[in-house]
Formats: structure tokens, sequence, C-alpha cells
């Protein structure tokens, strides 16, 4: 069986950066609601002509900096995005023109927060297989065009970004050594974006904006319940224990989460990475936007043991465990 683990990793933010006092000016709510609920100070909002496709452009090329792969030699290409520009060519096929990748597939993945370990799951199968040699992953949001900017249940937790990982054999006893994936569809009414059905509108009928509906104490419990348990899954599947983990990248949803989730995991929340302070939820983005900022700041290194693990709308929770 082949070993694949991730060979570079790559992120963007848009520079705007919206602060939880300029939210102050826009809803009724306070910087010190949001930091004490959630950990959030600020997030970043992309320009309205930087669309979620020019985010993933930017956050391959960044992967392909330090890829040692280079962009003719990406398989595949797989983007998760809950945000996309269009409803057709995926944004994958975008991505492949603008790095010239003339020699991948291309295609969307759409798992909300959860997205880009789902495509790392898939890509994996796919190089595992051995019908492609390398993949690059891509999760690029552009949130804020799915926020309500009146409701401030939403519009204070989400910003915009994107990252990416390339995937390629490694030696055996490194890469993705075990991975979880499981949906709990019964609950995809906690989380969703509201849109008028096309079919119940009457001809010259006003579109509404699409929006995000979320039910967050209820889901703040089921996502506690679900990473943790995936955190100790992925340990257990890849014959290794809570304290040989070196770091978990967790999603990035609120940090109460994460303190719960490490509490419930058993695993000191020294170990998790965390950067919501400086994002806010970047939904599929969230968790490469981490990894990324993990490995530059020295917290993931050559050897070391990472957890990433997901959650978020379907209800999807996604987990993987890679000896670096
Ligand atoms: O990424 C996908 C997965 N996402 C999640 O898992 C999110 C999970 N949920 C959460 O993170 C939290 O539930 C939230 C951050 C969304 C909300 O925090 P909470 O502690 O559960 O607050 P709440 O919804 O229970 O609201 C508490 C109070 C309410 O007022 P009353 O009814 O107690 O008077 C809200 O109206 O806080 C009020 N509130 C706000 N106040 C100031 C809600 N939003 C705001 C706000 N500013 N932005």
């Amino acid at each position: 069986m082949k070993n694949i683990g991730i060979v570079a990793v790559g992120k963007y933010v848009p520079e705007r950066i919206v602060t939880n006092h300029d939210l102050e000016k826009v809803v009724e709510t306070s910087d010190e609601w949001i930091t004490t609920r959630t950990g959030i100070k600020e997030r970043r909002l992309a320009r309205r002509d930087e669309t979620t496709t020019d985010m993933a452009i930017e956050a391959a090329k960044s992967a392909l900096d330090g890829s040692p792969v280079p962009a003719e030699g990406i398989e595949l290409i797989i983007v998760a995005t809950a945000s996309t520009d269009s409803n057709f060519p995926a944004v994958a096929c975008k991505v492949q023109s603008a790095i010239g990748a003339k020699n991948a597939a291309a295609f969307d993945v759409s798992a909300a927060c959860s997205g880009f370990l789902c495509a790392i799951t898939t890509a994996k199968q796919y190089l595992t297989s051995g019908m492609f040699k390398t993949a690059l992953v891509i999760a690029a949001e552009k949130a804020t065009n799915l926020l309500d900017w009146s409701d401030r249940a939403t519009c204070v937790l989400f910003g915009d970004g994107a990252g990416a990982c390339i995937l390629a054999p490694v030696e055996e006893g490194r890469g993705i050594l075990s991975e979880y994936l499981h949906s709990a569809g019964e609950f995809h009414e906690l989380l969703y974006v509201k849109t008028e059905e096309p079919a119940q509108l009457e001809f010259n009928t006003k579109i509404q904006k699409p929006a995000i509906v979320m039910q967050g104490q209820e889901l703040f419990k089921v996502a506690v319940t679900s990473m943790a348990d995936a955190v100790d899954l992925v340990v257990e599947k890849a014959g290794l224990k809570l304290e040989d983990v070196d770091c978990v990248v967790p999603h990035q949803a609120n940090d109460r989460i994460i303190s719960a989730v490490a509490k419930r995991a058993g695993v000191s929340k020294d170990k998790f990475f965390i950067n919501i302070q400086k994002y806010g939820n970047t939904s599929a983005a969230a968790v490469a936007i981490a990894l990324y900022e993990a490995v530059e700041e020295g917290m993931i290194k050559p050897g070391s043991v990472v957890v990433m693990v997901t959650f978020g709308s379907g209800l999807v929770t996604a987990a993987n465990l890679i000896k670096w």
C-alpha cells in the first residue's frame, strides 16, 4: 500500500481586516460579546471583485511555491468550497487554467466546513489506487457573500480566505496514517444556506440573497462530541496513543468548542493550533489556513504527528492523522 502525504502547503487571505469594533457599527454587538463567546477578534473580507476562484488560485500558487511537484506534474485538482462563484464550471477547472496544470483532472466538492478534509480523503483514494500520482487540494471560501449583515447571530462569525496542500507519495511510515469521515444528515437543518426555491417563485419576483441560518447552541454540542470522538478514533486507528499527538489542527468555529474538544478528547489544549482570533470561521478554508500557519510557525515539523479535525453543515465530521 502506497503512503500518501502532504508535501507542500499554501494560503491566501484578503487584505481587508474587519475588527469586532467595526462590526459594532453594523449590528447590535460588542467586541466583548464576540471575544468571550467565540474567541474571534477580527476577520478578513474579500474585495467586491475578488472571487472564491481568485482566492483559490492564490492559495494554489502559494502551495506550488514550496512544492517539489511543479504545476505540470499535478494530476488531480480538487477544490472544496461552499461559496462557489458560479454553479459551473467548477472552481478547480479555473484554477487548473490559471496555474497551467495541463495534465490534471479537476472538480469541486461540497461539504461545507469539512470540505478540505473530505477533499483530502477523496484525493488520497485516487493516489492510493494508482489512478493519479499527485493532487492539489484547495479550500476557498467567500463566506461573507452568504451573510445577512443584519443578523448578528451569524454575521460576526465568518470570514474569507483560502488554503491549499499538495499530496504525493511519501516514504513508508509517513503521510496519512488514518482517516475518518461521517455525516449525520438528520441534523442538516441546524446549519444551512437559505435560498428561495426557483420553482416557487412568481414571475418577476426578486430572488432573495442566500444567507446562512444556524442553530448555534445545538450545533455547539454536536460539534464537541463529534470532533472529540473523531480525534480519538483516528489516533486509535493509526495504532498510536493520545500522548503521541504533537499537534491538532481543528476547524476554527469557536474557541470554546476547541477547549471542550481538547477536554473531551483528552489532548492538552496547548497542542491545538488556533488562529480563530485573526480570521473567524472561514468554513472549509479554516483548517487549510490553520495547517499552513502551524507549519509556518514551527508547530508542525518533519516527524510530527498531526491530527486535523473538522465539523460543519451536513452535519459532516472529518479527521485524519498524518505523520509529517
Ligand atoms: O462552522 C460550522 C460549525 N459551527 C458551529 O459549530 C457553531 C457552534 N455554535 C457556536 O459557536 C455558538 O453557539 C455561537 C457563537 C454561534 C453563539 O454563542 P452562544 O453562547 O451559543 O450564544 P446564544 O446563541 O445562546 O446567544 C446568547 C445571547 C442571546 O441573547 P439572549 O437571548 O440571551 O438575550 C443572543 O441574542 O447572545 C445574543 N447574541 C449576541 N449578542 C451580541 C447573539 N449574537 C450576538 C452578538 N452580539 N453578535
